[in-house]
C-alpha cells in the first residue's frame, strides 16, 4: 500500500465528538474513547490489509497473464524456428533432387547419344557386309546389281503404298536385296543351266532359301532379310517352297519381295529369255493374285504401275540415278 492510500484510510477514520471529550465538559477522554480509537485503528489496518491483498492479487493476475503471453510467445517462436529449419531442409532436399535429376538426365542423354552412334555404326557395318555378300552373289548368279536395285525400289514403293511407316519402308527395302544370297552355295552347273532342271537339280535350287537364311546369322539387323531369303519363293496358295507356307504365314516383307522379284525377273533379259514388256509383266502379276501372290500386295503394285511409279523406277535405275527418296517412291 502506498503512503497516499494509507493517508486516505486514516482520514476516513471518524472520531465521534462524544469521544473527543468526556460528556462535553472538557474532561479528558476515558477508556471508551481509546477503545473506539483502537477499534477504528484495527478497522483501518484491516482495510489496508484487504487493499494490499487485492493489489497483490491484481499483480498476481497481471503477472500470470504476462507469463502466459510470454510462454505463448516462446512456443510460437520455437515453432517458427522449427518451421524455418524444416523449410531450410526442404529447400536443400529440393535442390539435391534437382541436381540428381539433372545429372540423371545428362547421363541418359549421353547414353542415348552413344546408342545412336553405335546403332549408326552397326547399320553402316551391316550395309557394308550386305554389299560384299551381294557382289559375290551377283557374280555367281549372273543377275545384275540393277536387278537388286529395282527390286529394292519396288519393295520400298509397295511398302509405302500399303501405308507402313518409313522405318519399315527402309528395312524392307535393304532386306529385299539379300533374297538370293544363298545361291553362293548353289553349284554353278545347276545355277547357270539353260536346260530344264531335273527334280533333283530343282531340290538343290530350293536349298538357296535355307542357305540364305542361315548365312544371314542371328543379328536383329538381318531379321527381315532372313524372312525374305527363306520365304521369297513361297506362294499365297501354299504351293511354293521350301516350306509350303500359305497366306499370312509368309512374312509381309517376303510377300512384297516376291511380287517385286518376279516382276523384275519377267521384265529383264536373261541368258535364256528376252525381257517382257512392263504391261506383260504387270498382267502376269495380276493373274497371280490370290494364287502366287498376296492380293493386297498385287493391288498396291498395280496401282503404282498405273500411277507411273514402276516405269519411273525402271528408267531411273537404268539412268543410274541415286538412292530413292520418300517422294520418288510414292
Ligand atoms: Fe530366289
Ligand atoms: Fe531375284
Amino acid at each position: 500500500m502506498s503512503a497516499d492510500e494509507t493517508k486516505d484510510l486514516v482520514e476516513t477514520v471518524e472520531v465521534p465528538p462524544a469521544a473527543a471529550t468526556s460528556g462535553g465538559n472538557g474532561a479528558p477522554a476515558g477508556p471508551d474513547v481509546f477503545r473506539q480509537l483502537l477499534h477504528q485503528a484495527v478497522r483501518v489496518a484491516d482495510m489496508a490489509n484487504a487493499q494490499a491483498m487485492r493489489m497483490a492479487l491484481d499483480f498476481a493476475k497481471v503477472y500470470e497473464r504476462e507469463q502466459g503471453v510470454r510462454r505463448e510467445f516462446e512456443t510460437q517462436l520455437s515453432q517458427m524456428t522449427l518451421m524455418e529449419k524444416q523449410a531450410g531442409r526442404y529447400a536443400e532436399d529440393l535442390a539435391e533432387m534437382l541436381r540428381t535429376e539433372r545429372e540423371r538426365r545428362h547421363e541418359l542423354e549421353r547414353a542415348l547419344e552413344h546408342e545412336r552412334i553405335a546403332n549408326e555404326e552397326l547399320r553402316r557395318t551391316g550395309l557394308q557386309g550386305i554389299s560384299h555378300l551381294l557382289l559375290a552373289a551377283t557374280l555367281k548368279d549372273r543377275t545384275t546389281g540393277e536387278h537388286l536395285l529395282r527390286v529394292r525400289r519396288y519393295v520400298e514403293a509397295i511398302t509405302q503404298r500399303l501405308g507402313l511407316p518409313s522405318g519399315l519402308v527402309e528395312e524392307f527395302g535393304y532386306s529385299s536385296v539379300m533374297h538370293d544370297v544363298g545361291k553362293i552355295h548353289t553349284p554353278d552347273h545347276i545355277l547357270q543351266s539353260e536346260h530344264h532342271l531335273s527334280d533333283e537339280e530343282f531340290d538343290v535350287i530350293k536349298q538357296h532359301c535355307i542357305d540364305g537364311e542361315t548365312m544371314l546369322g542371328e543379328a536383329r539387323f538381318f531379321e527381315t532379310a532372313r524372312g525374305i531369303a527363306r520365304e521369297h519363293h513361297e506362294r499365297w496358295d501354299g504351293k511354293g517352297y521350301p516350306d509350303g507356307k500359305k497366306g499370312e504365314e509368309i512374312s509381309l516383307a517376303a510377300r512384297i519381295g516376291s511380287v517385286a522379284d518376279v516382276f523384275d525377273a519377267l521384265t529383264s533379259k536373261r541368258p535364256y529369255k528376252e525381257a517382257w514388256s512392263a504391261e506383260a509383266g504387270i498382267e502376269a502379276i495380276e493373274k497371280g493374285a490370290g494364287e502366287k501372290f498376296d492380293p493386297d500386295v498385287v493391288a498396291a503394285f498395280v496401282a503404282l504401275s498405273s500411277e507411273g511409279v514402276v516405269e519411273r523406277i525402271r528408267s531411273e535405275v537404268a539412268a543410274g540415278r541415286p538412292e530413292p527418296t520418300e517422294s520418288s517412291a510414292k
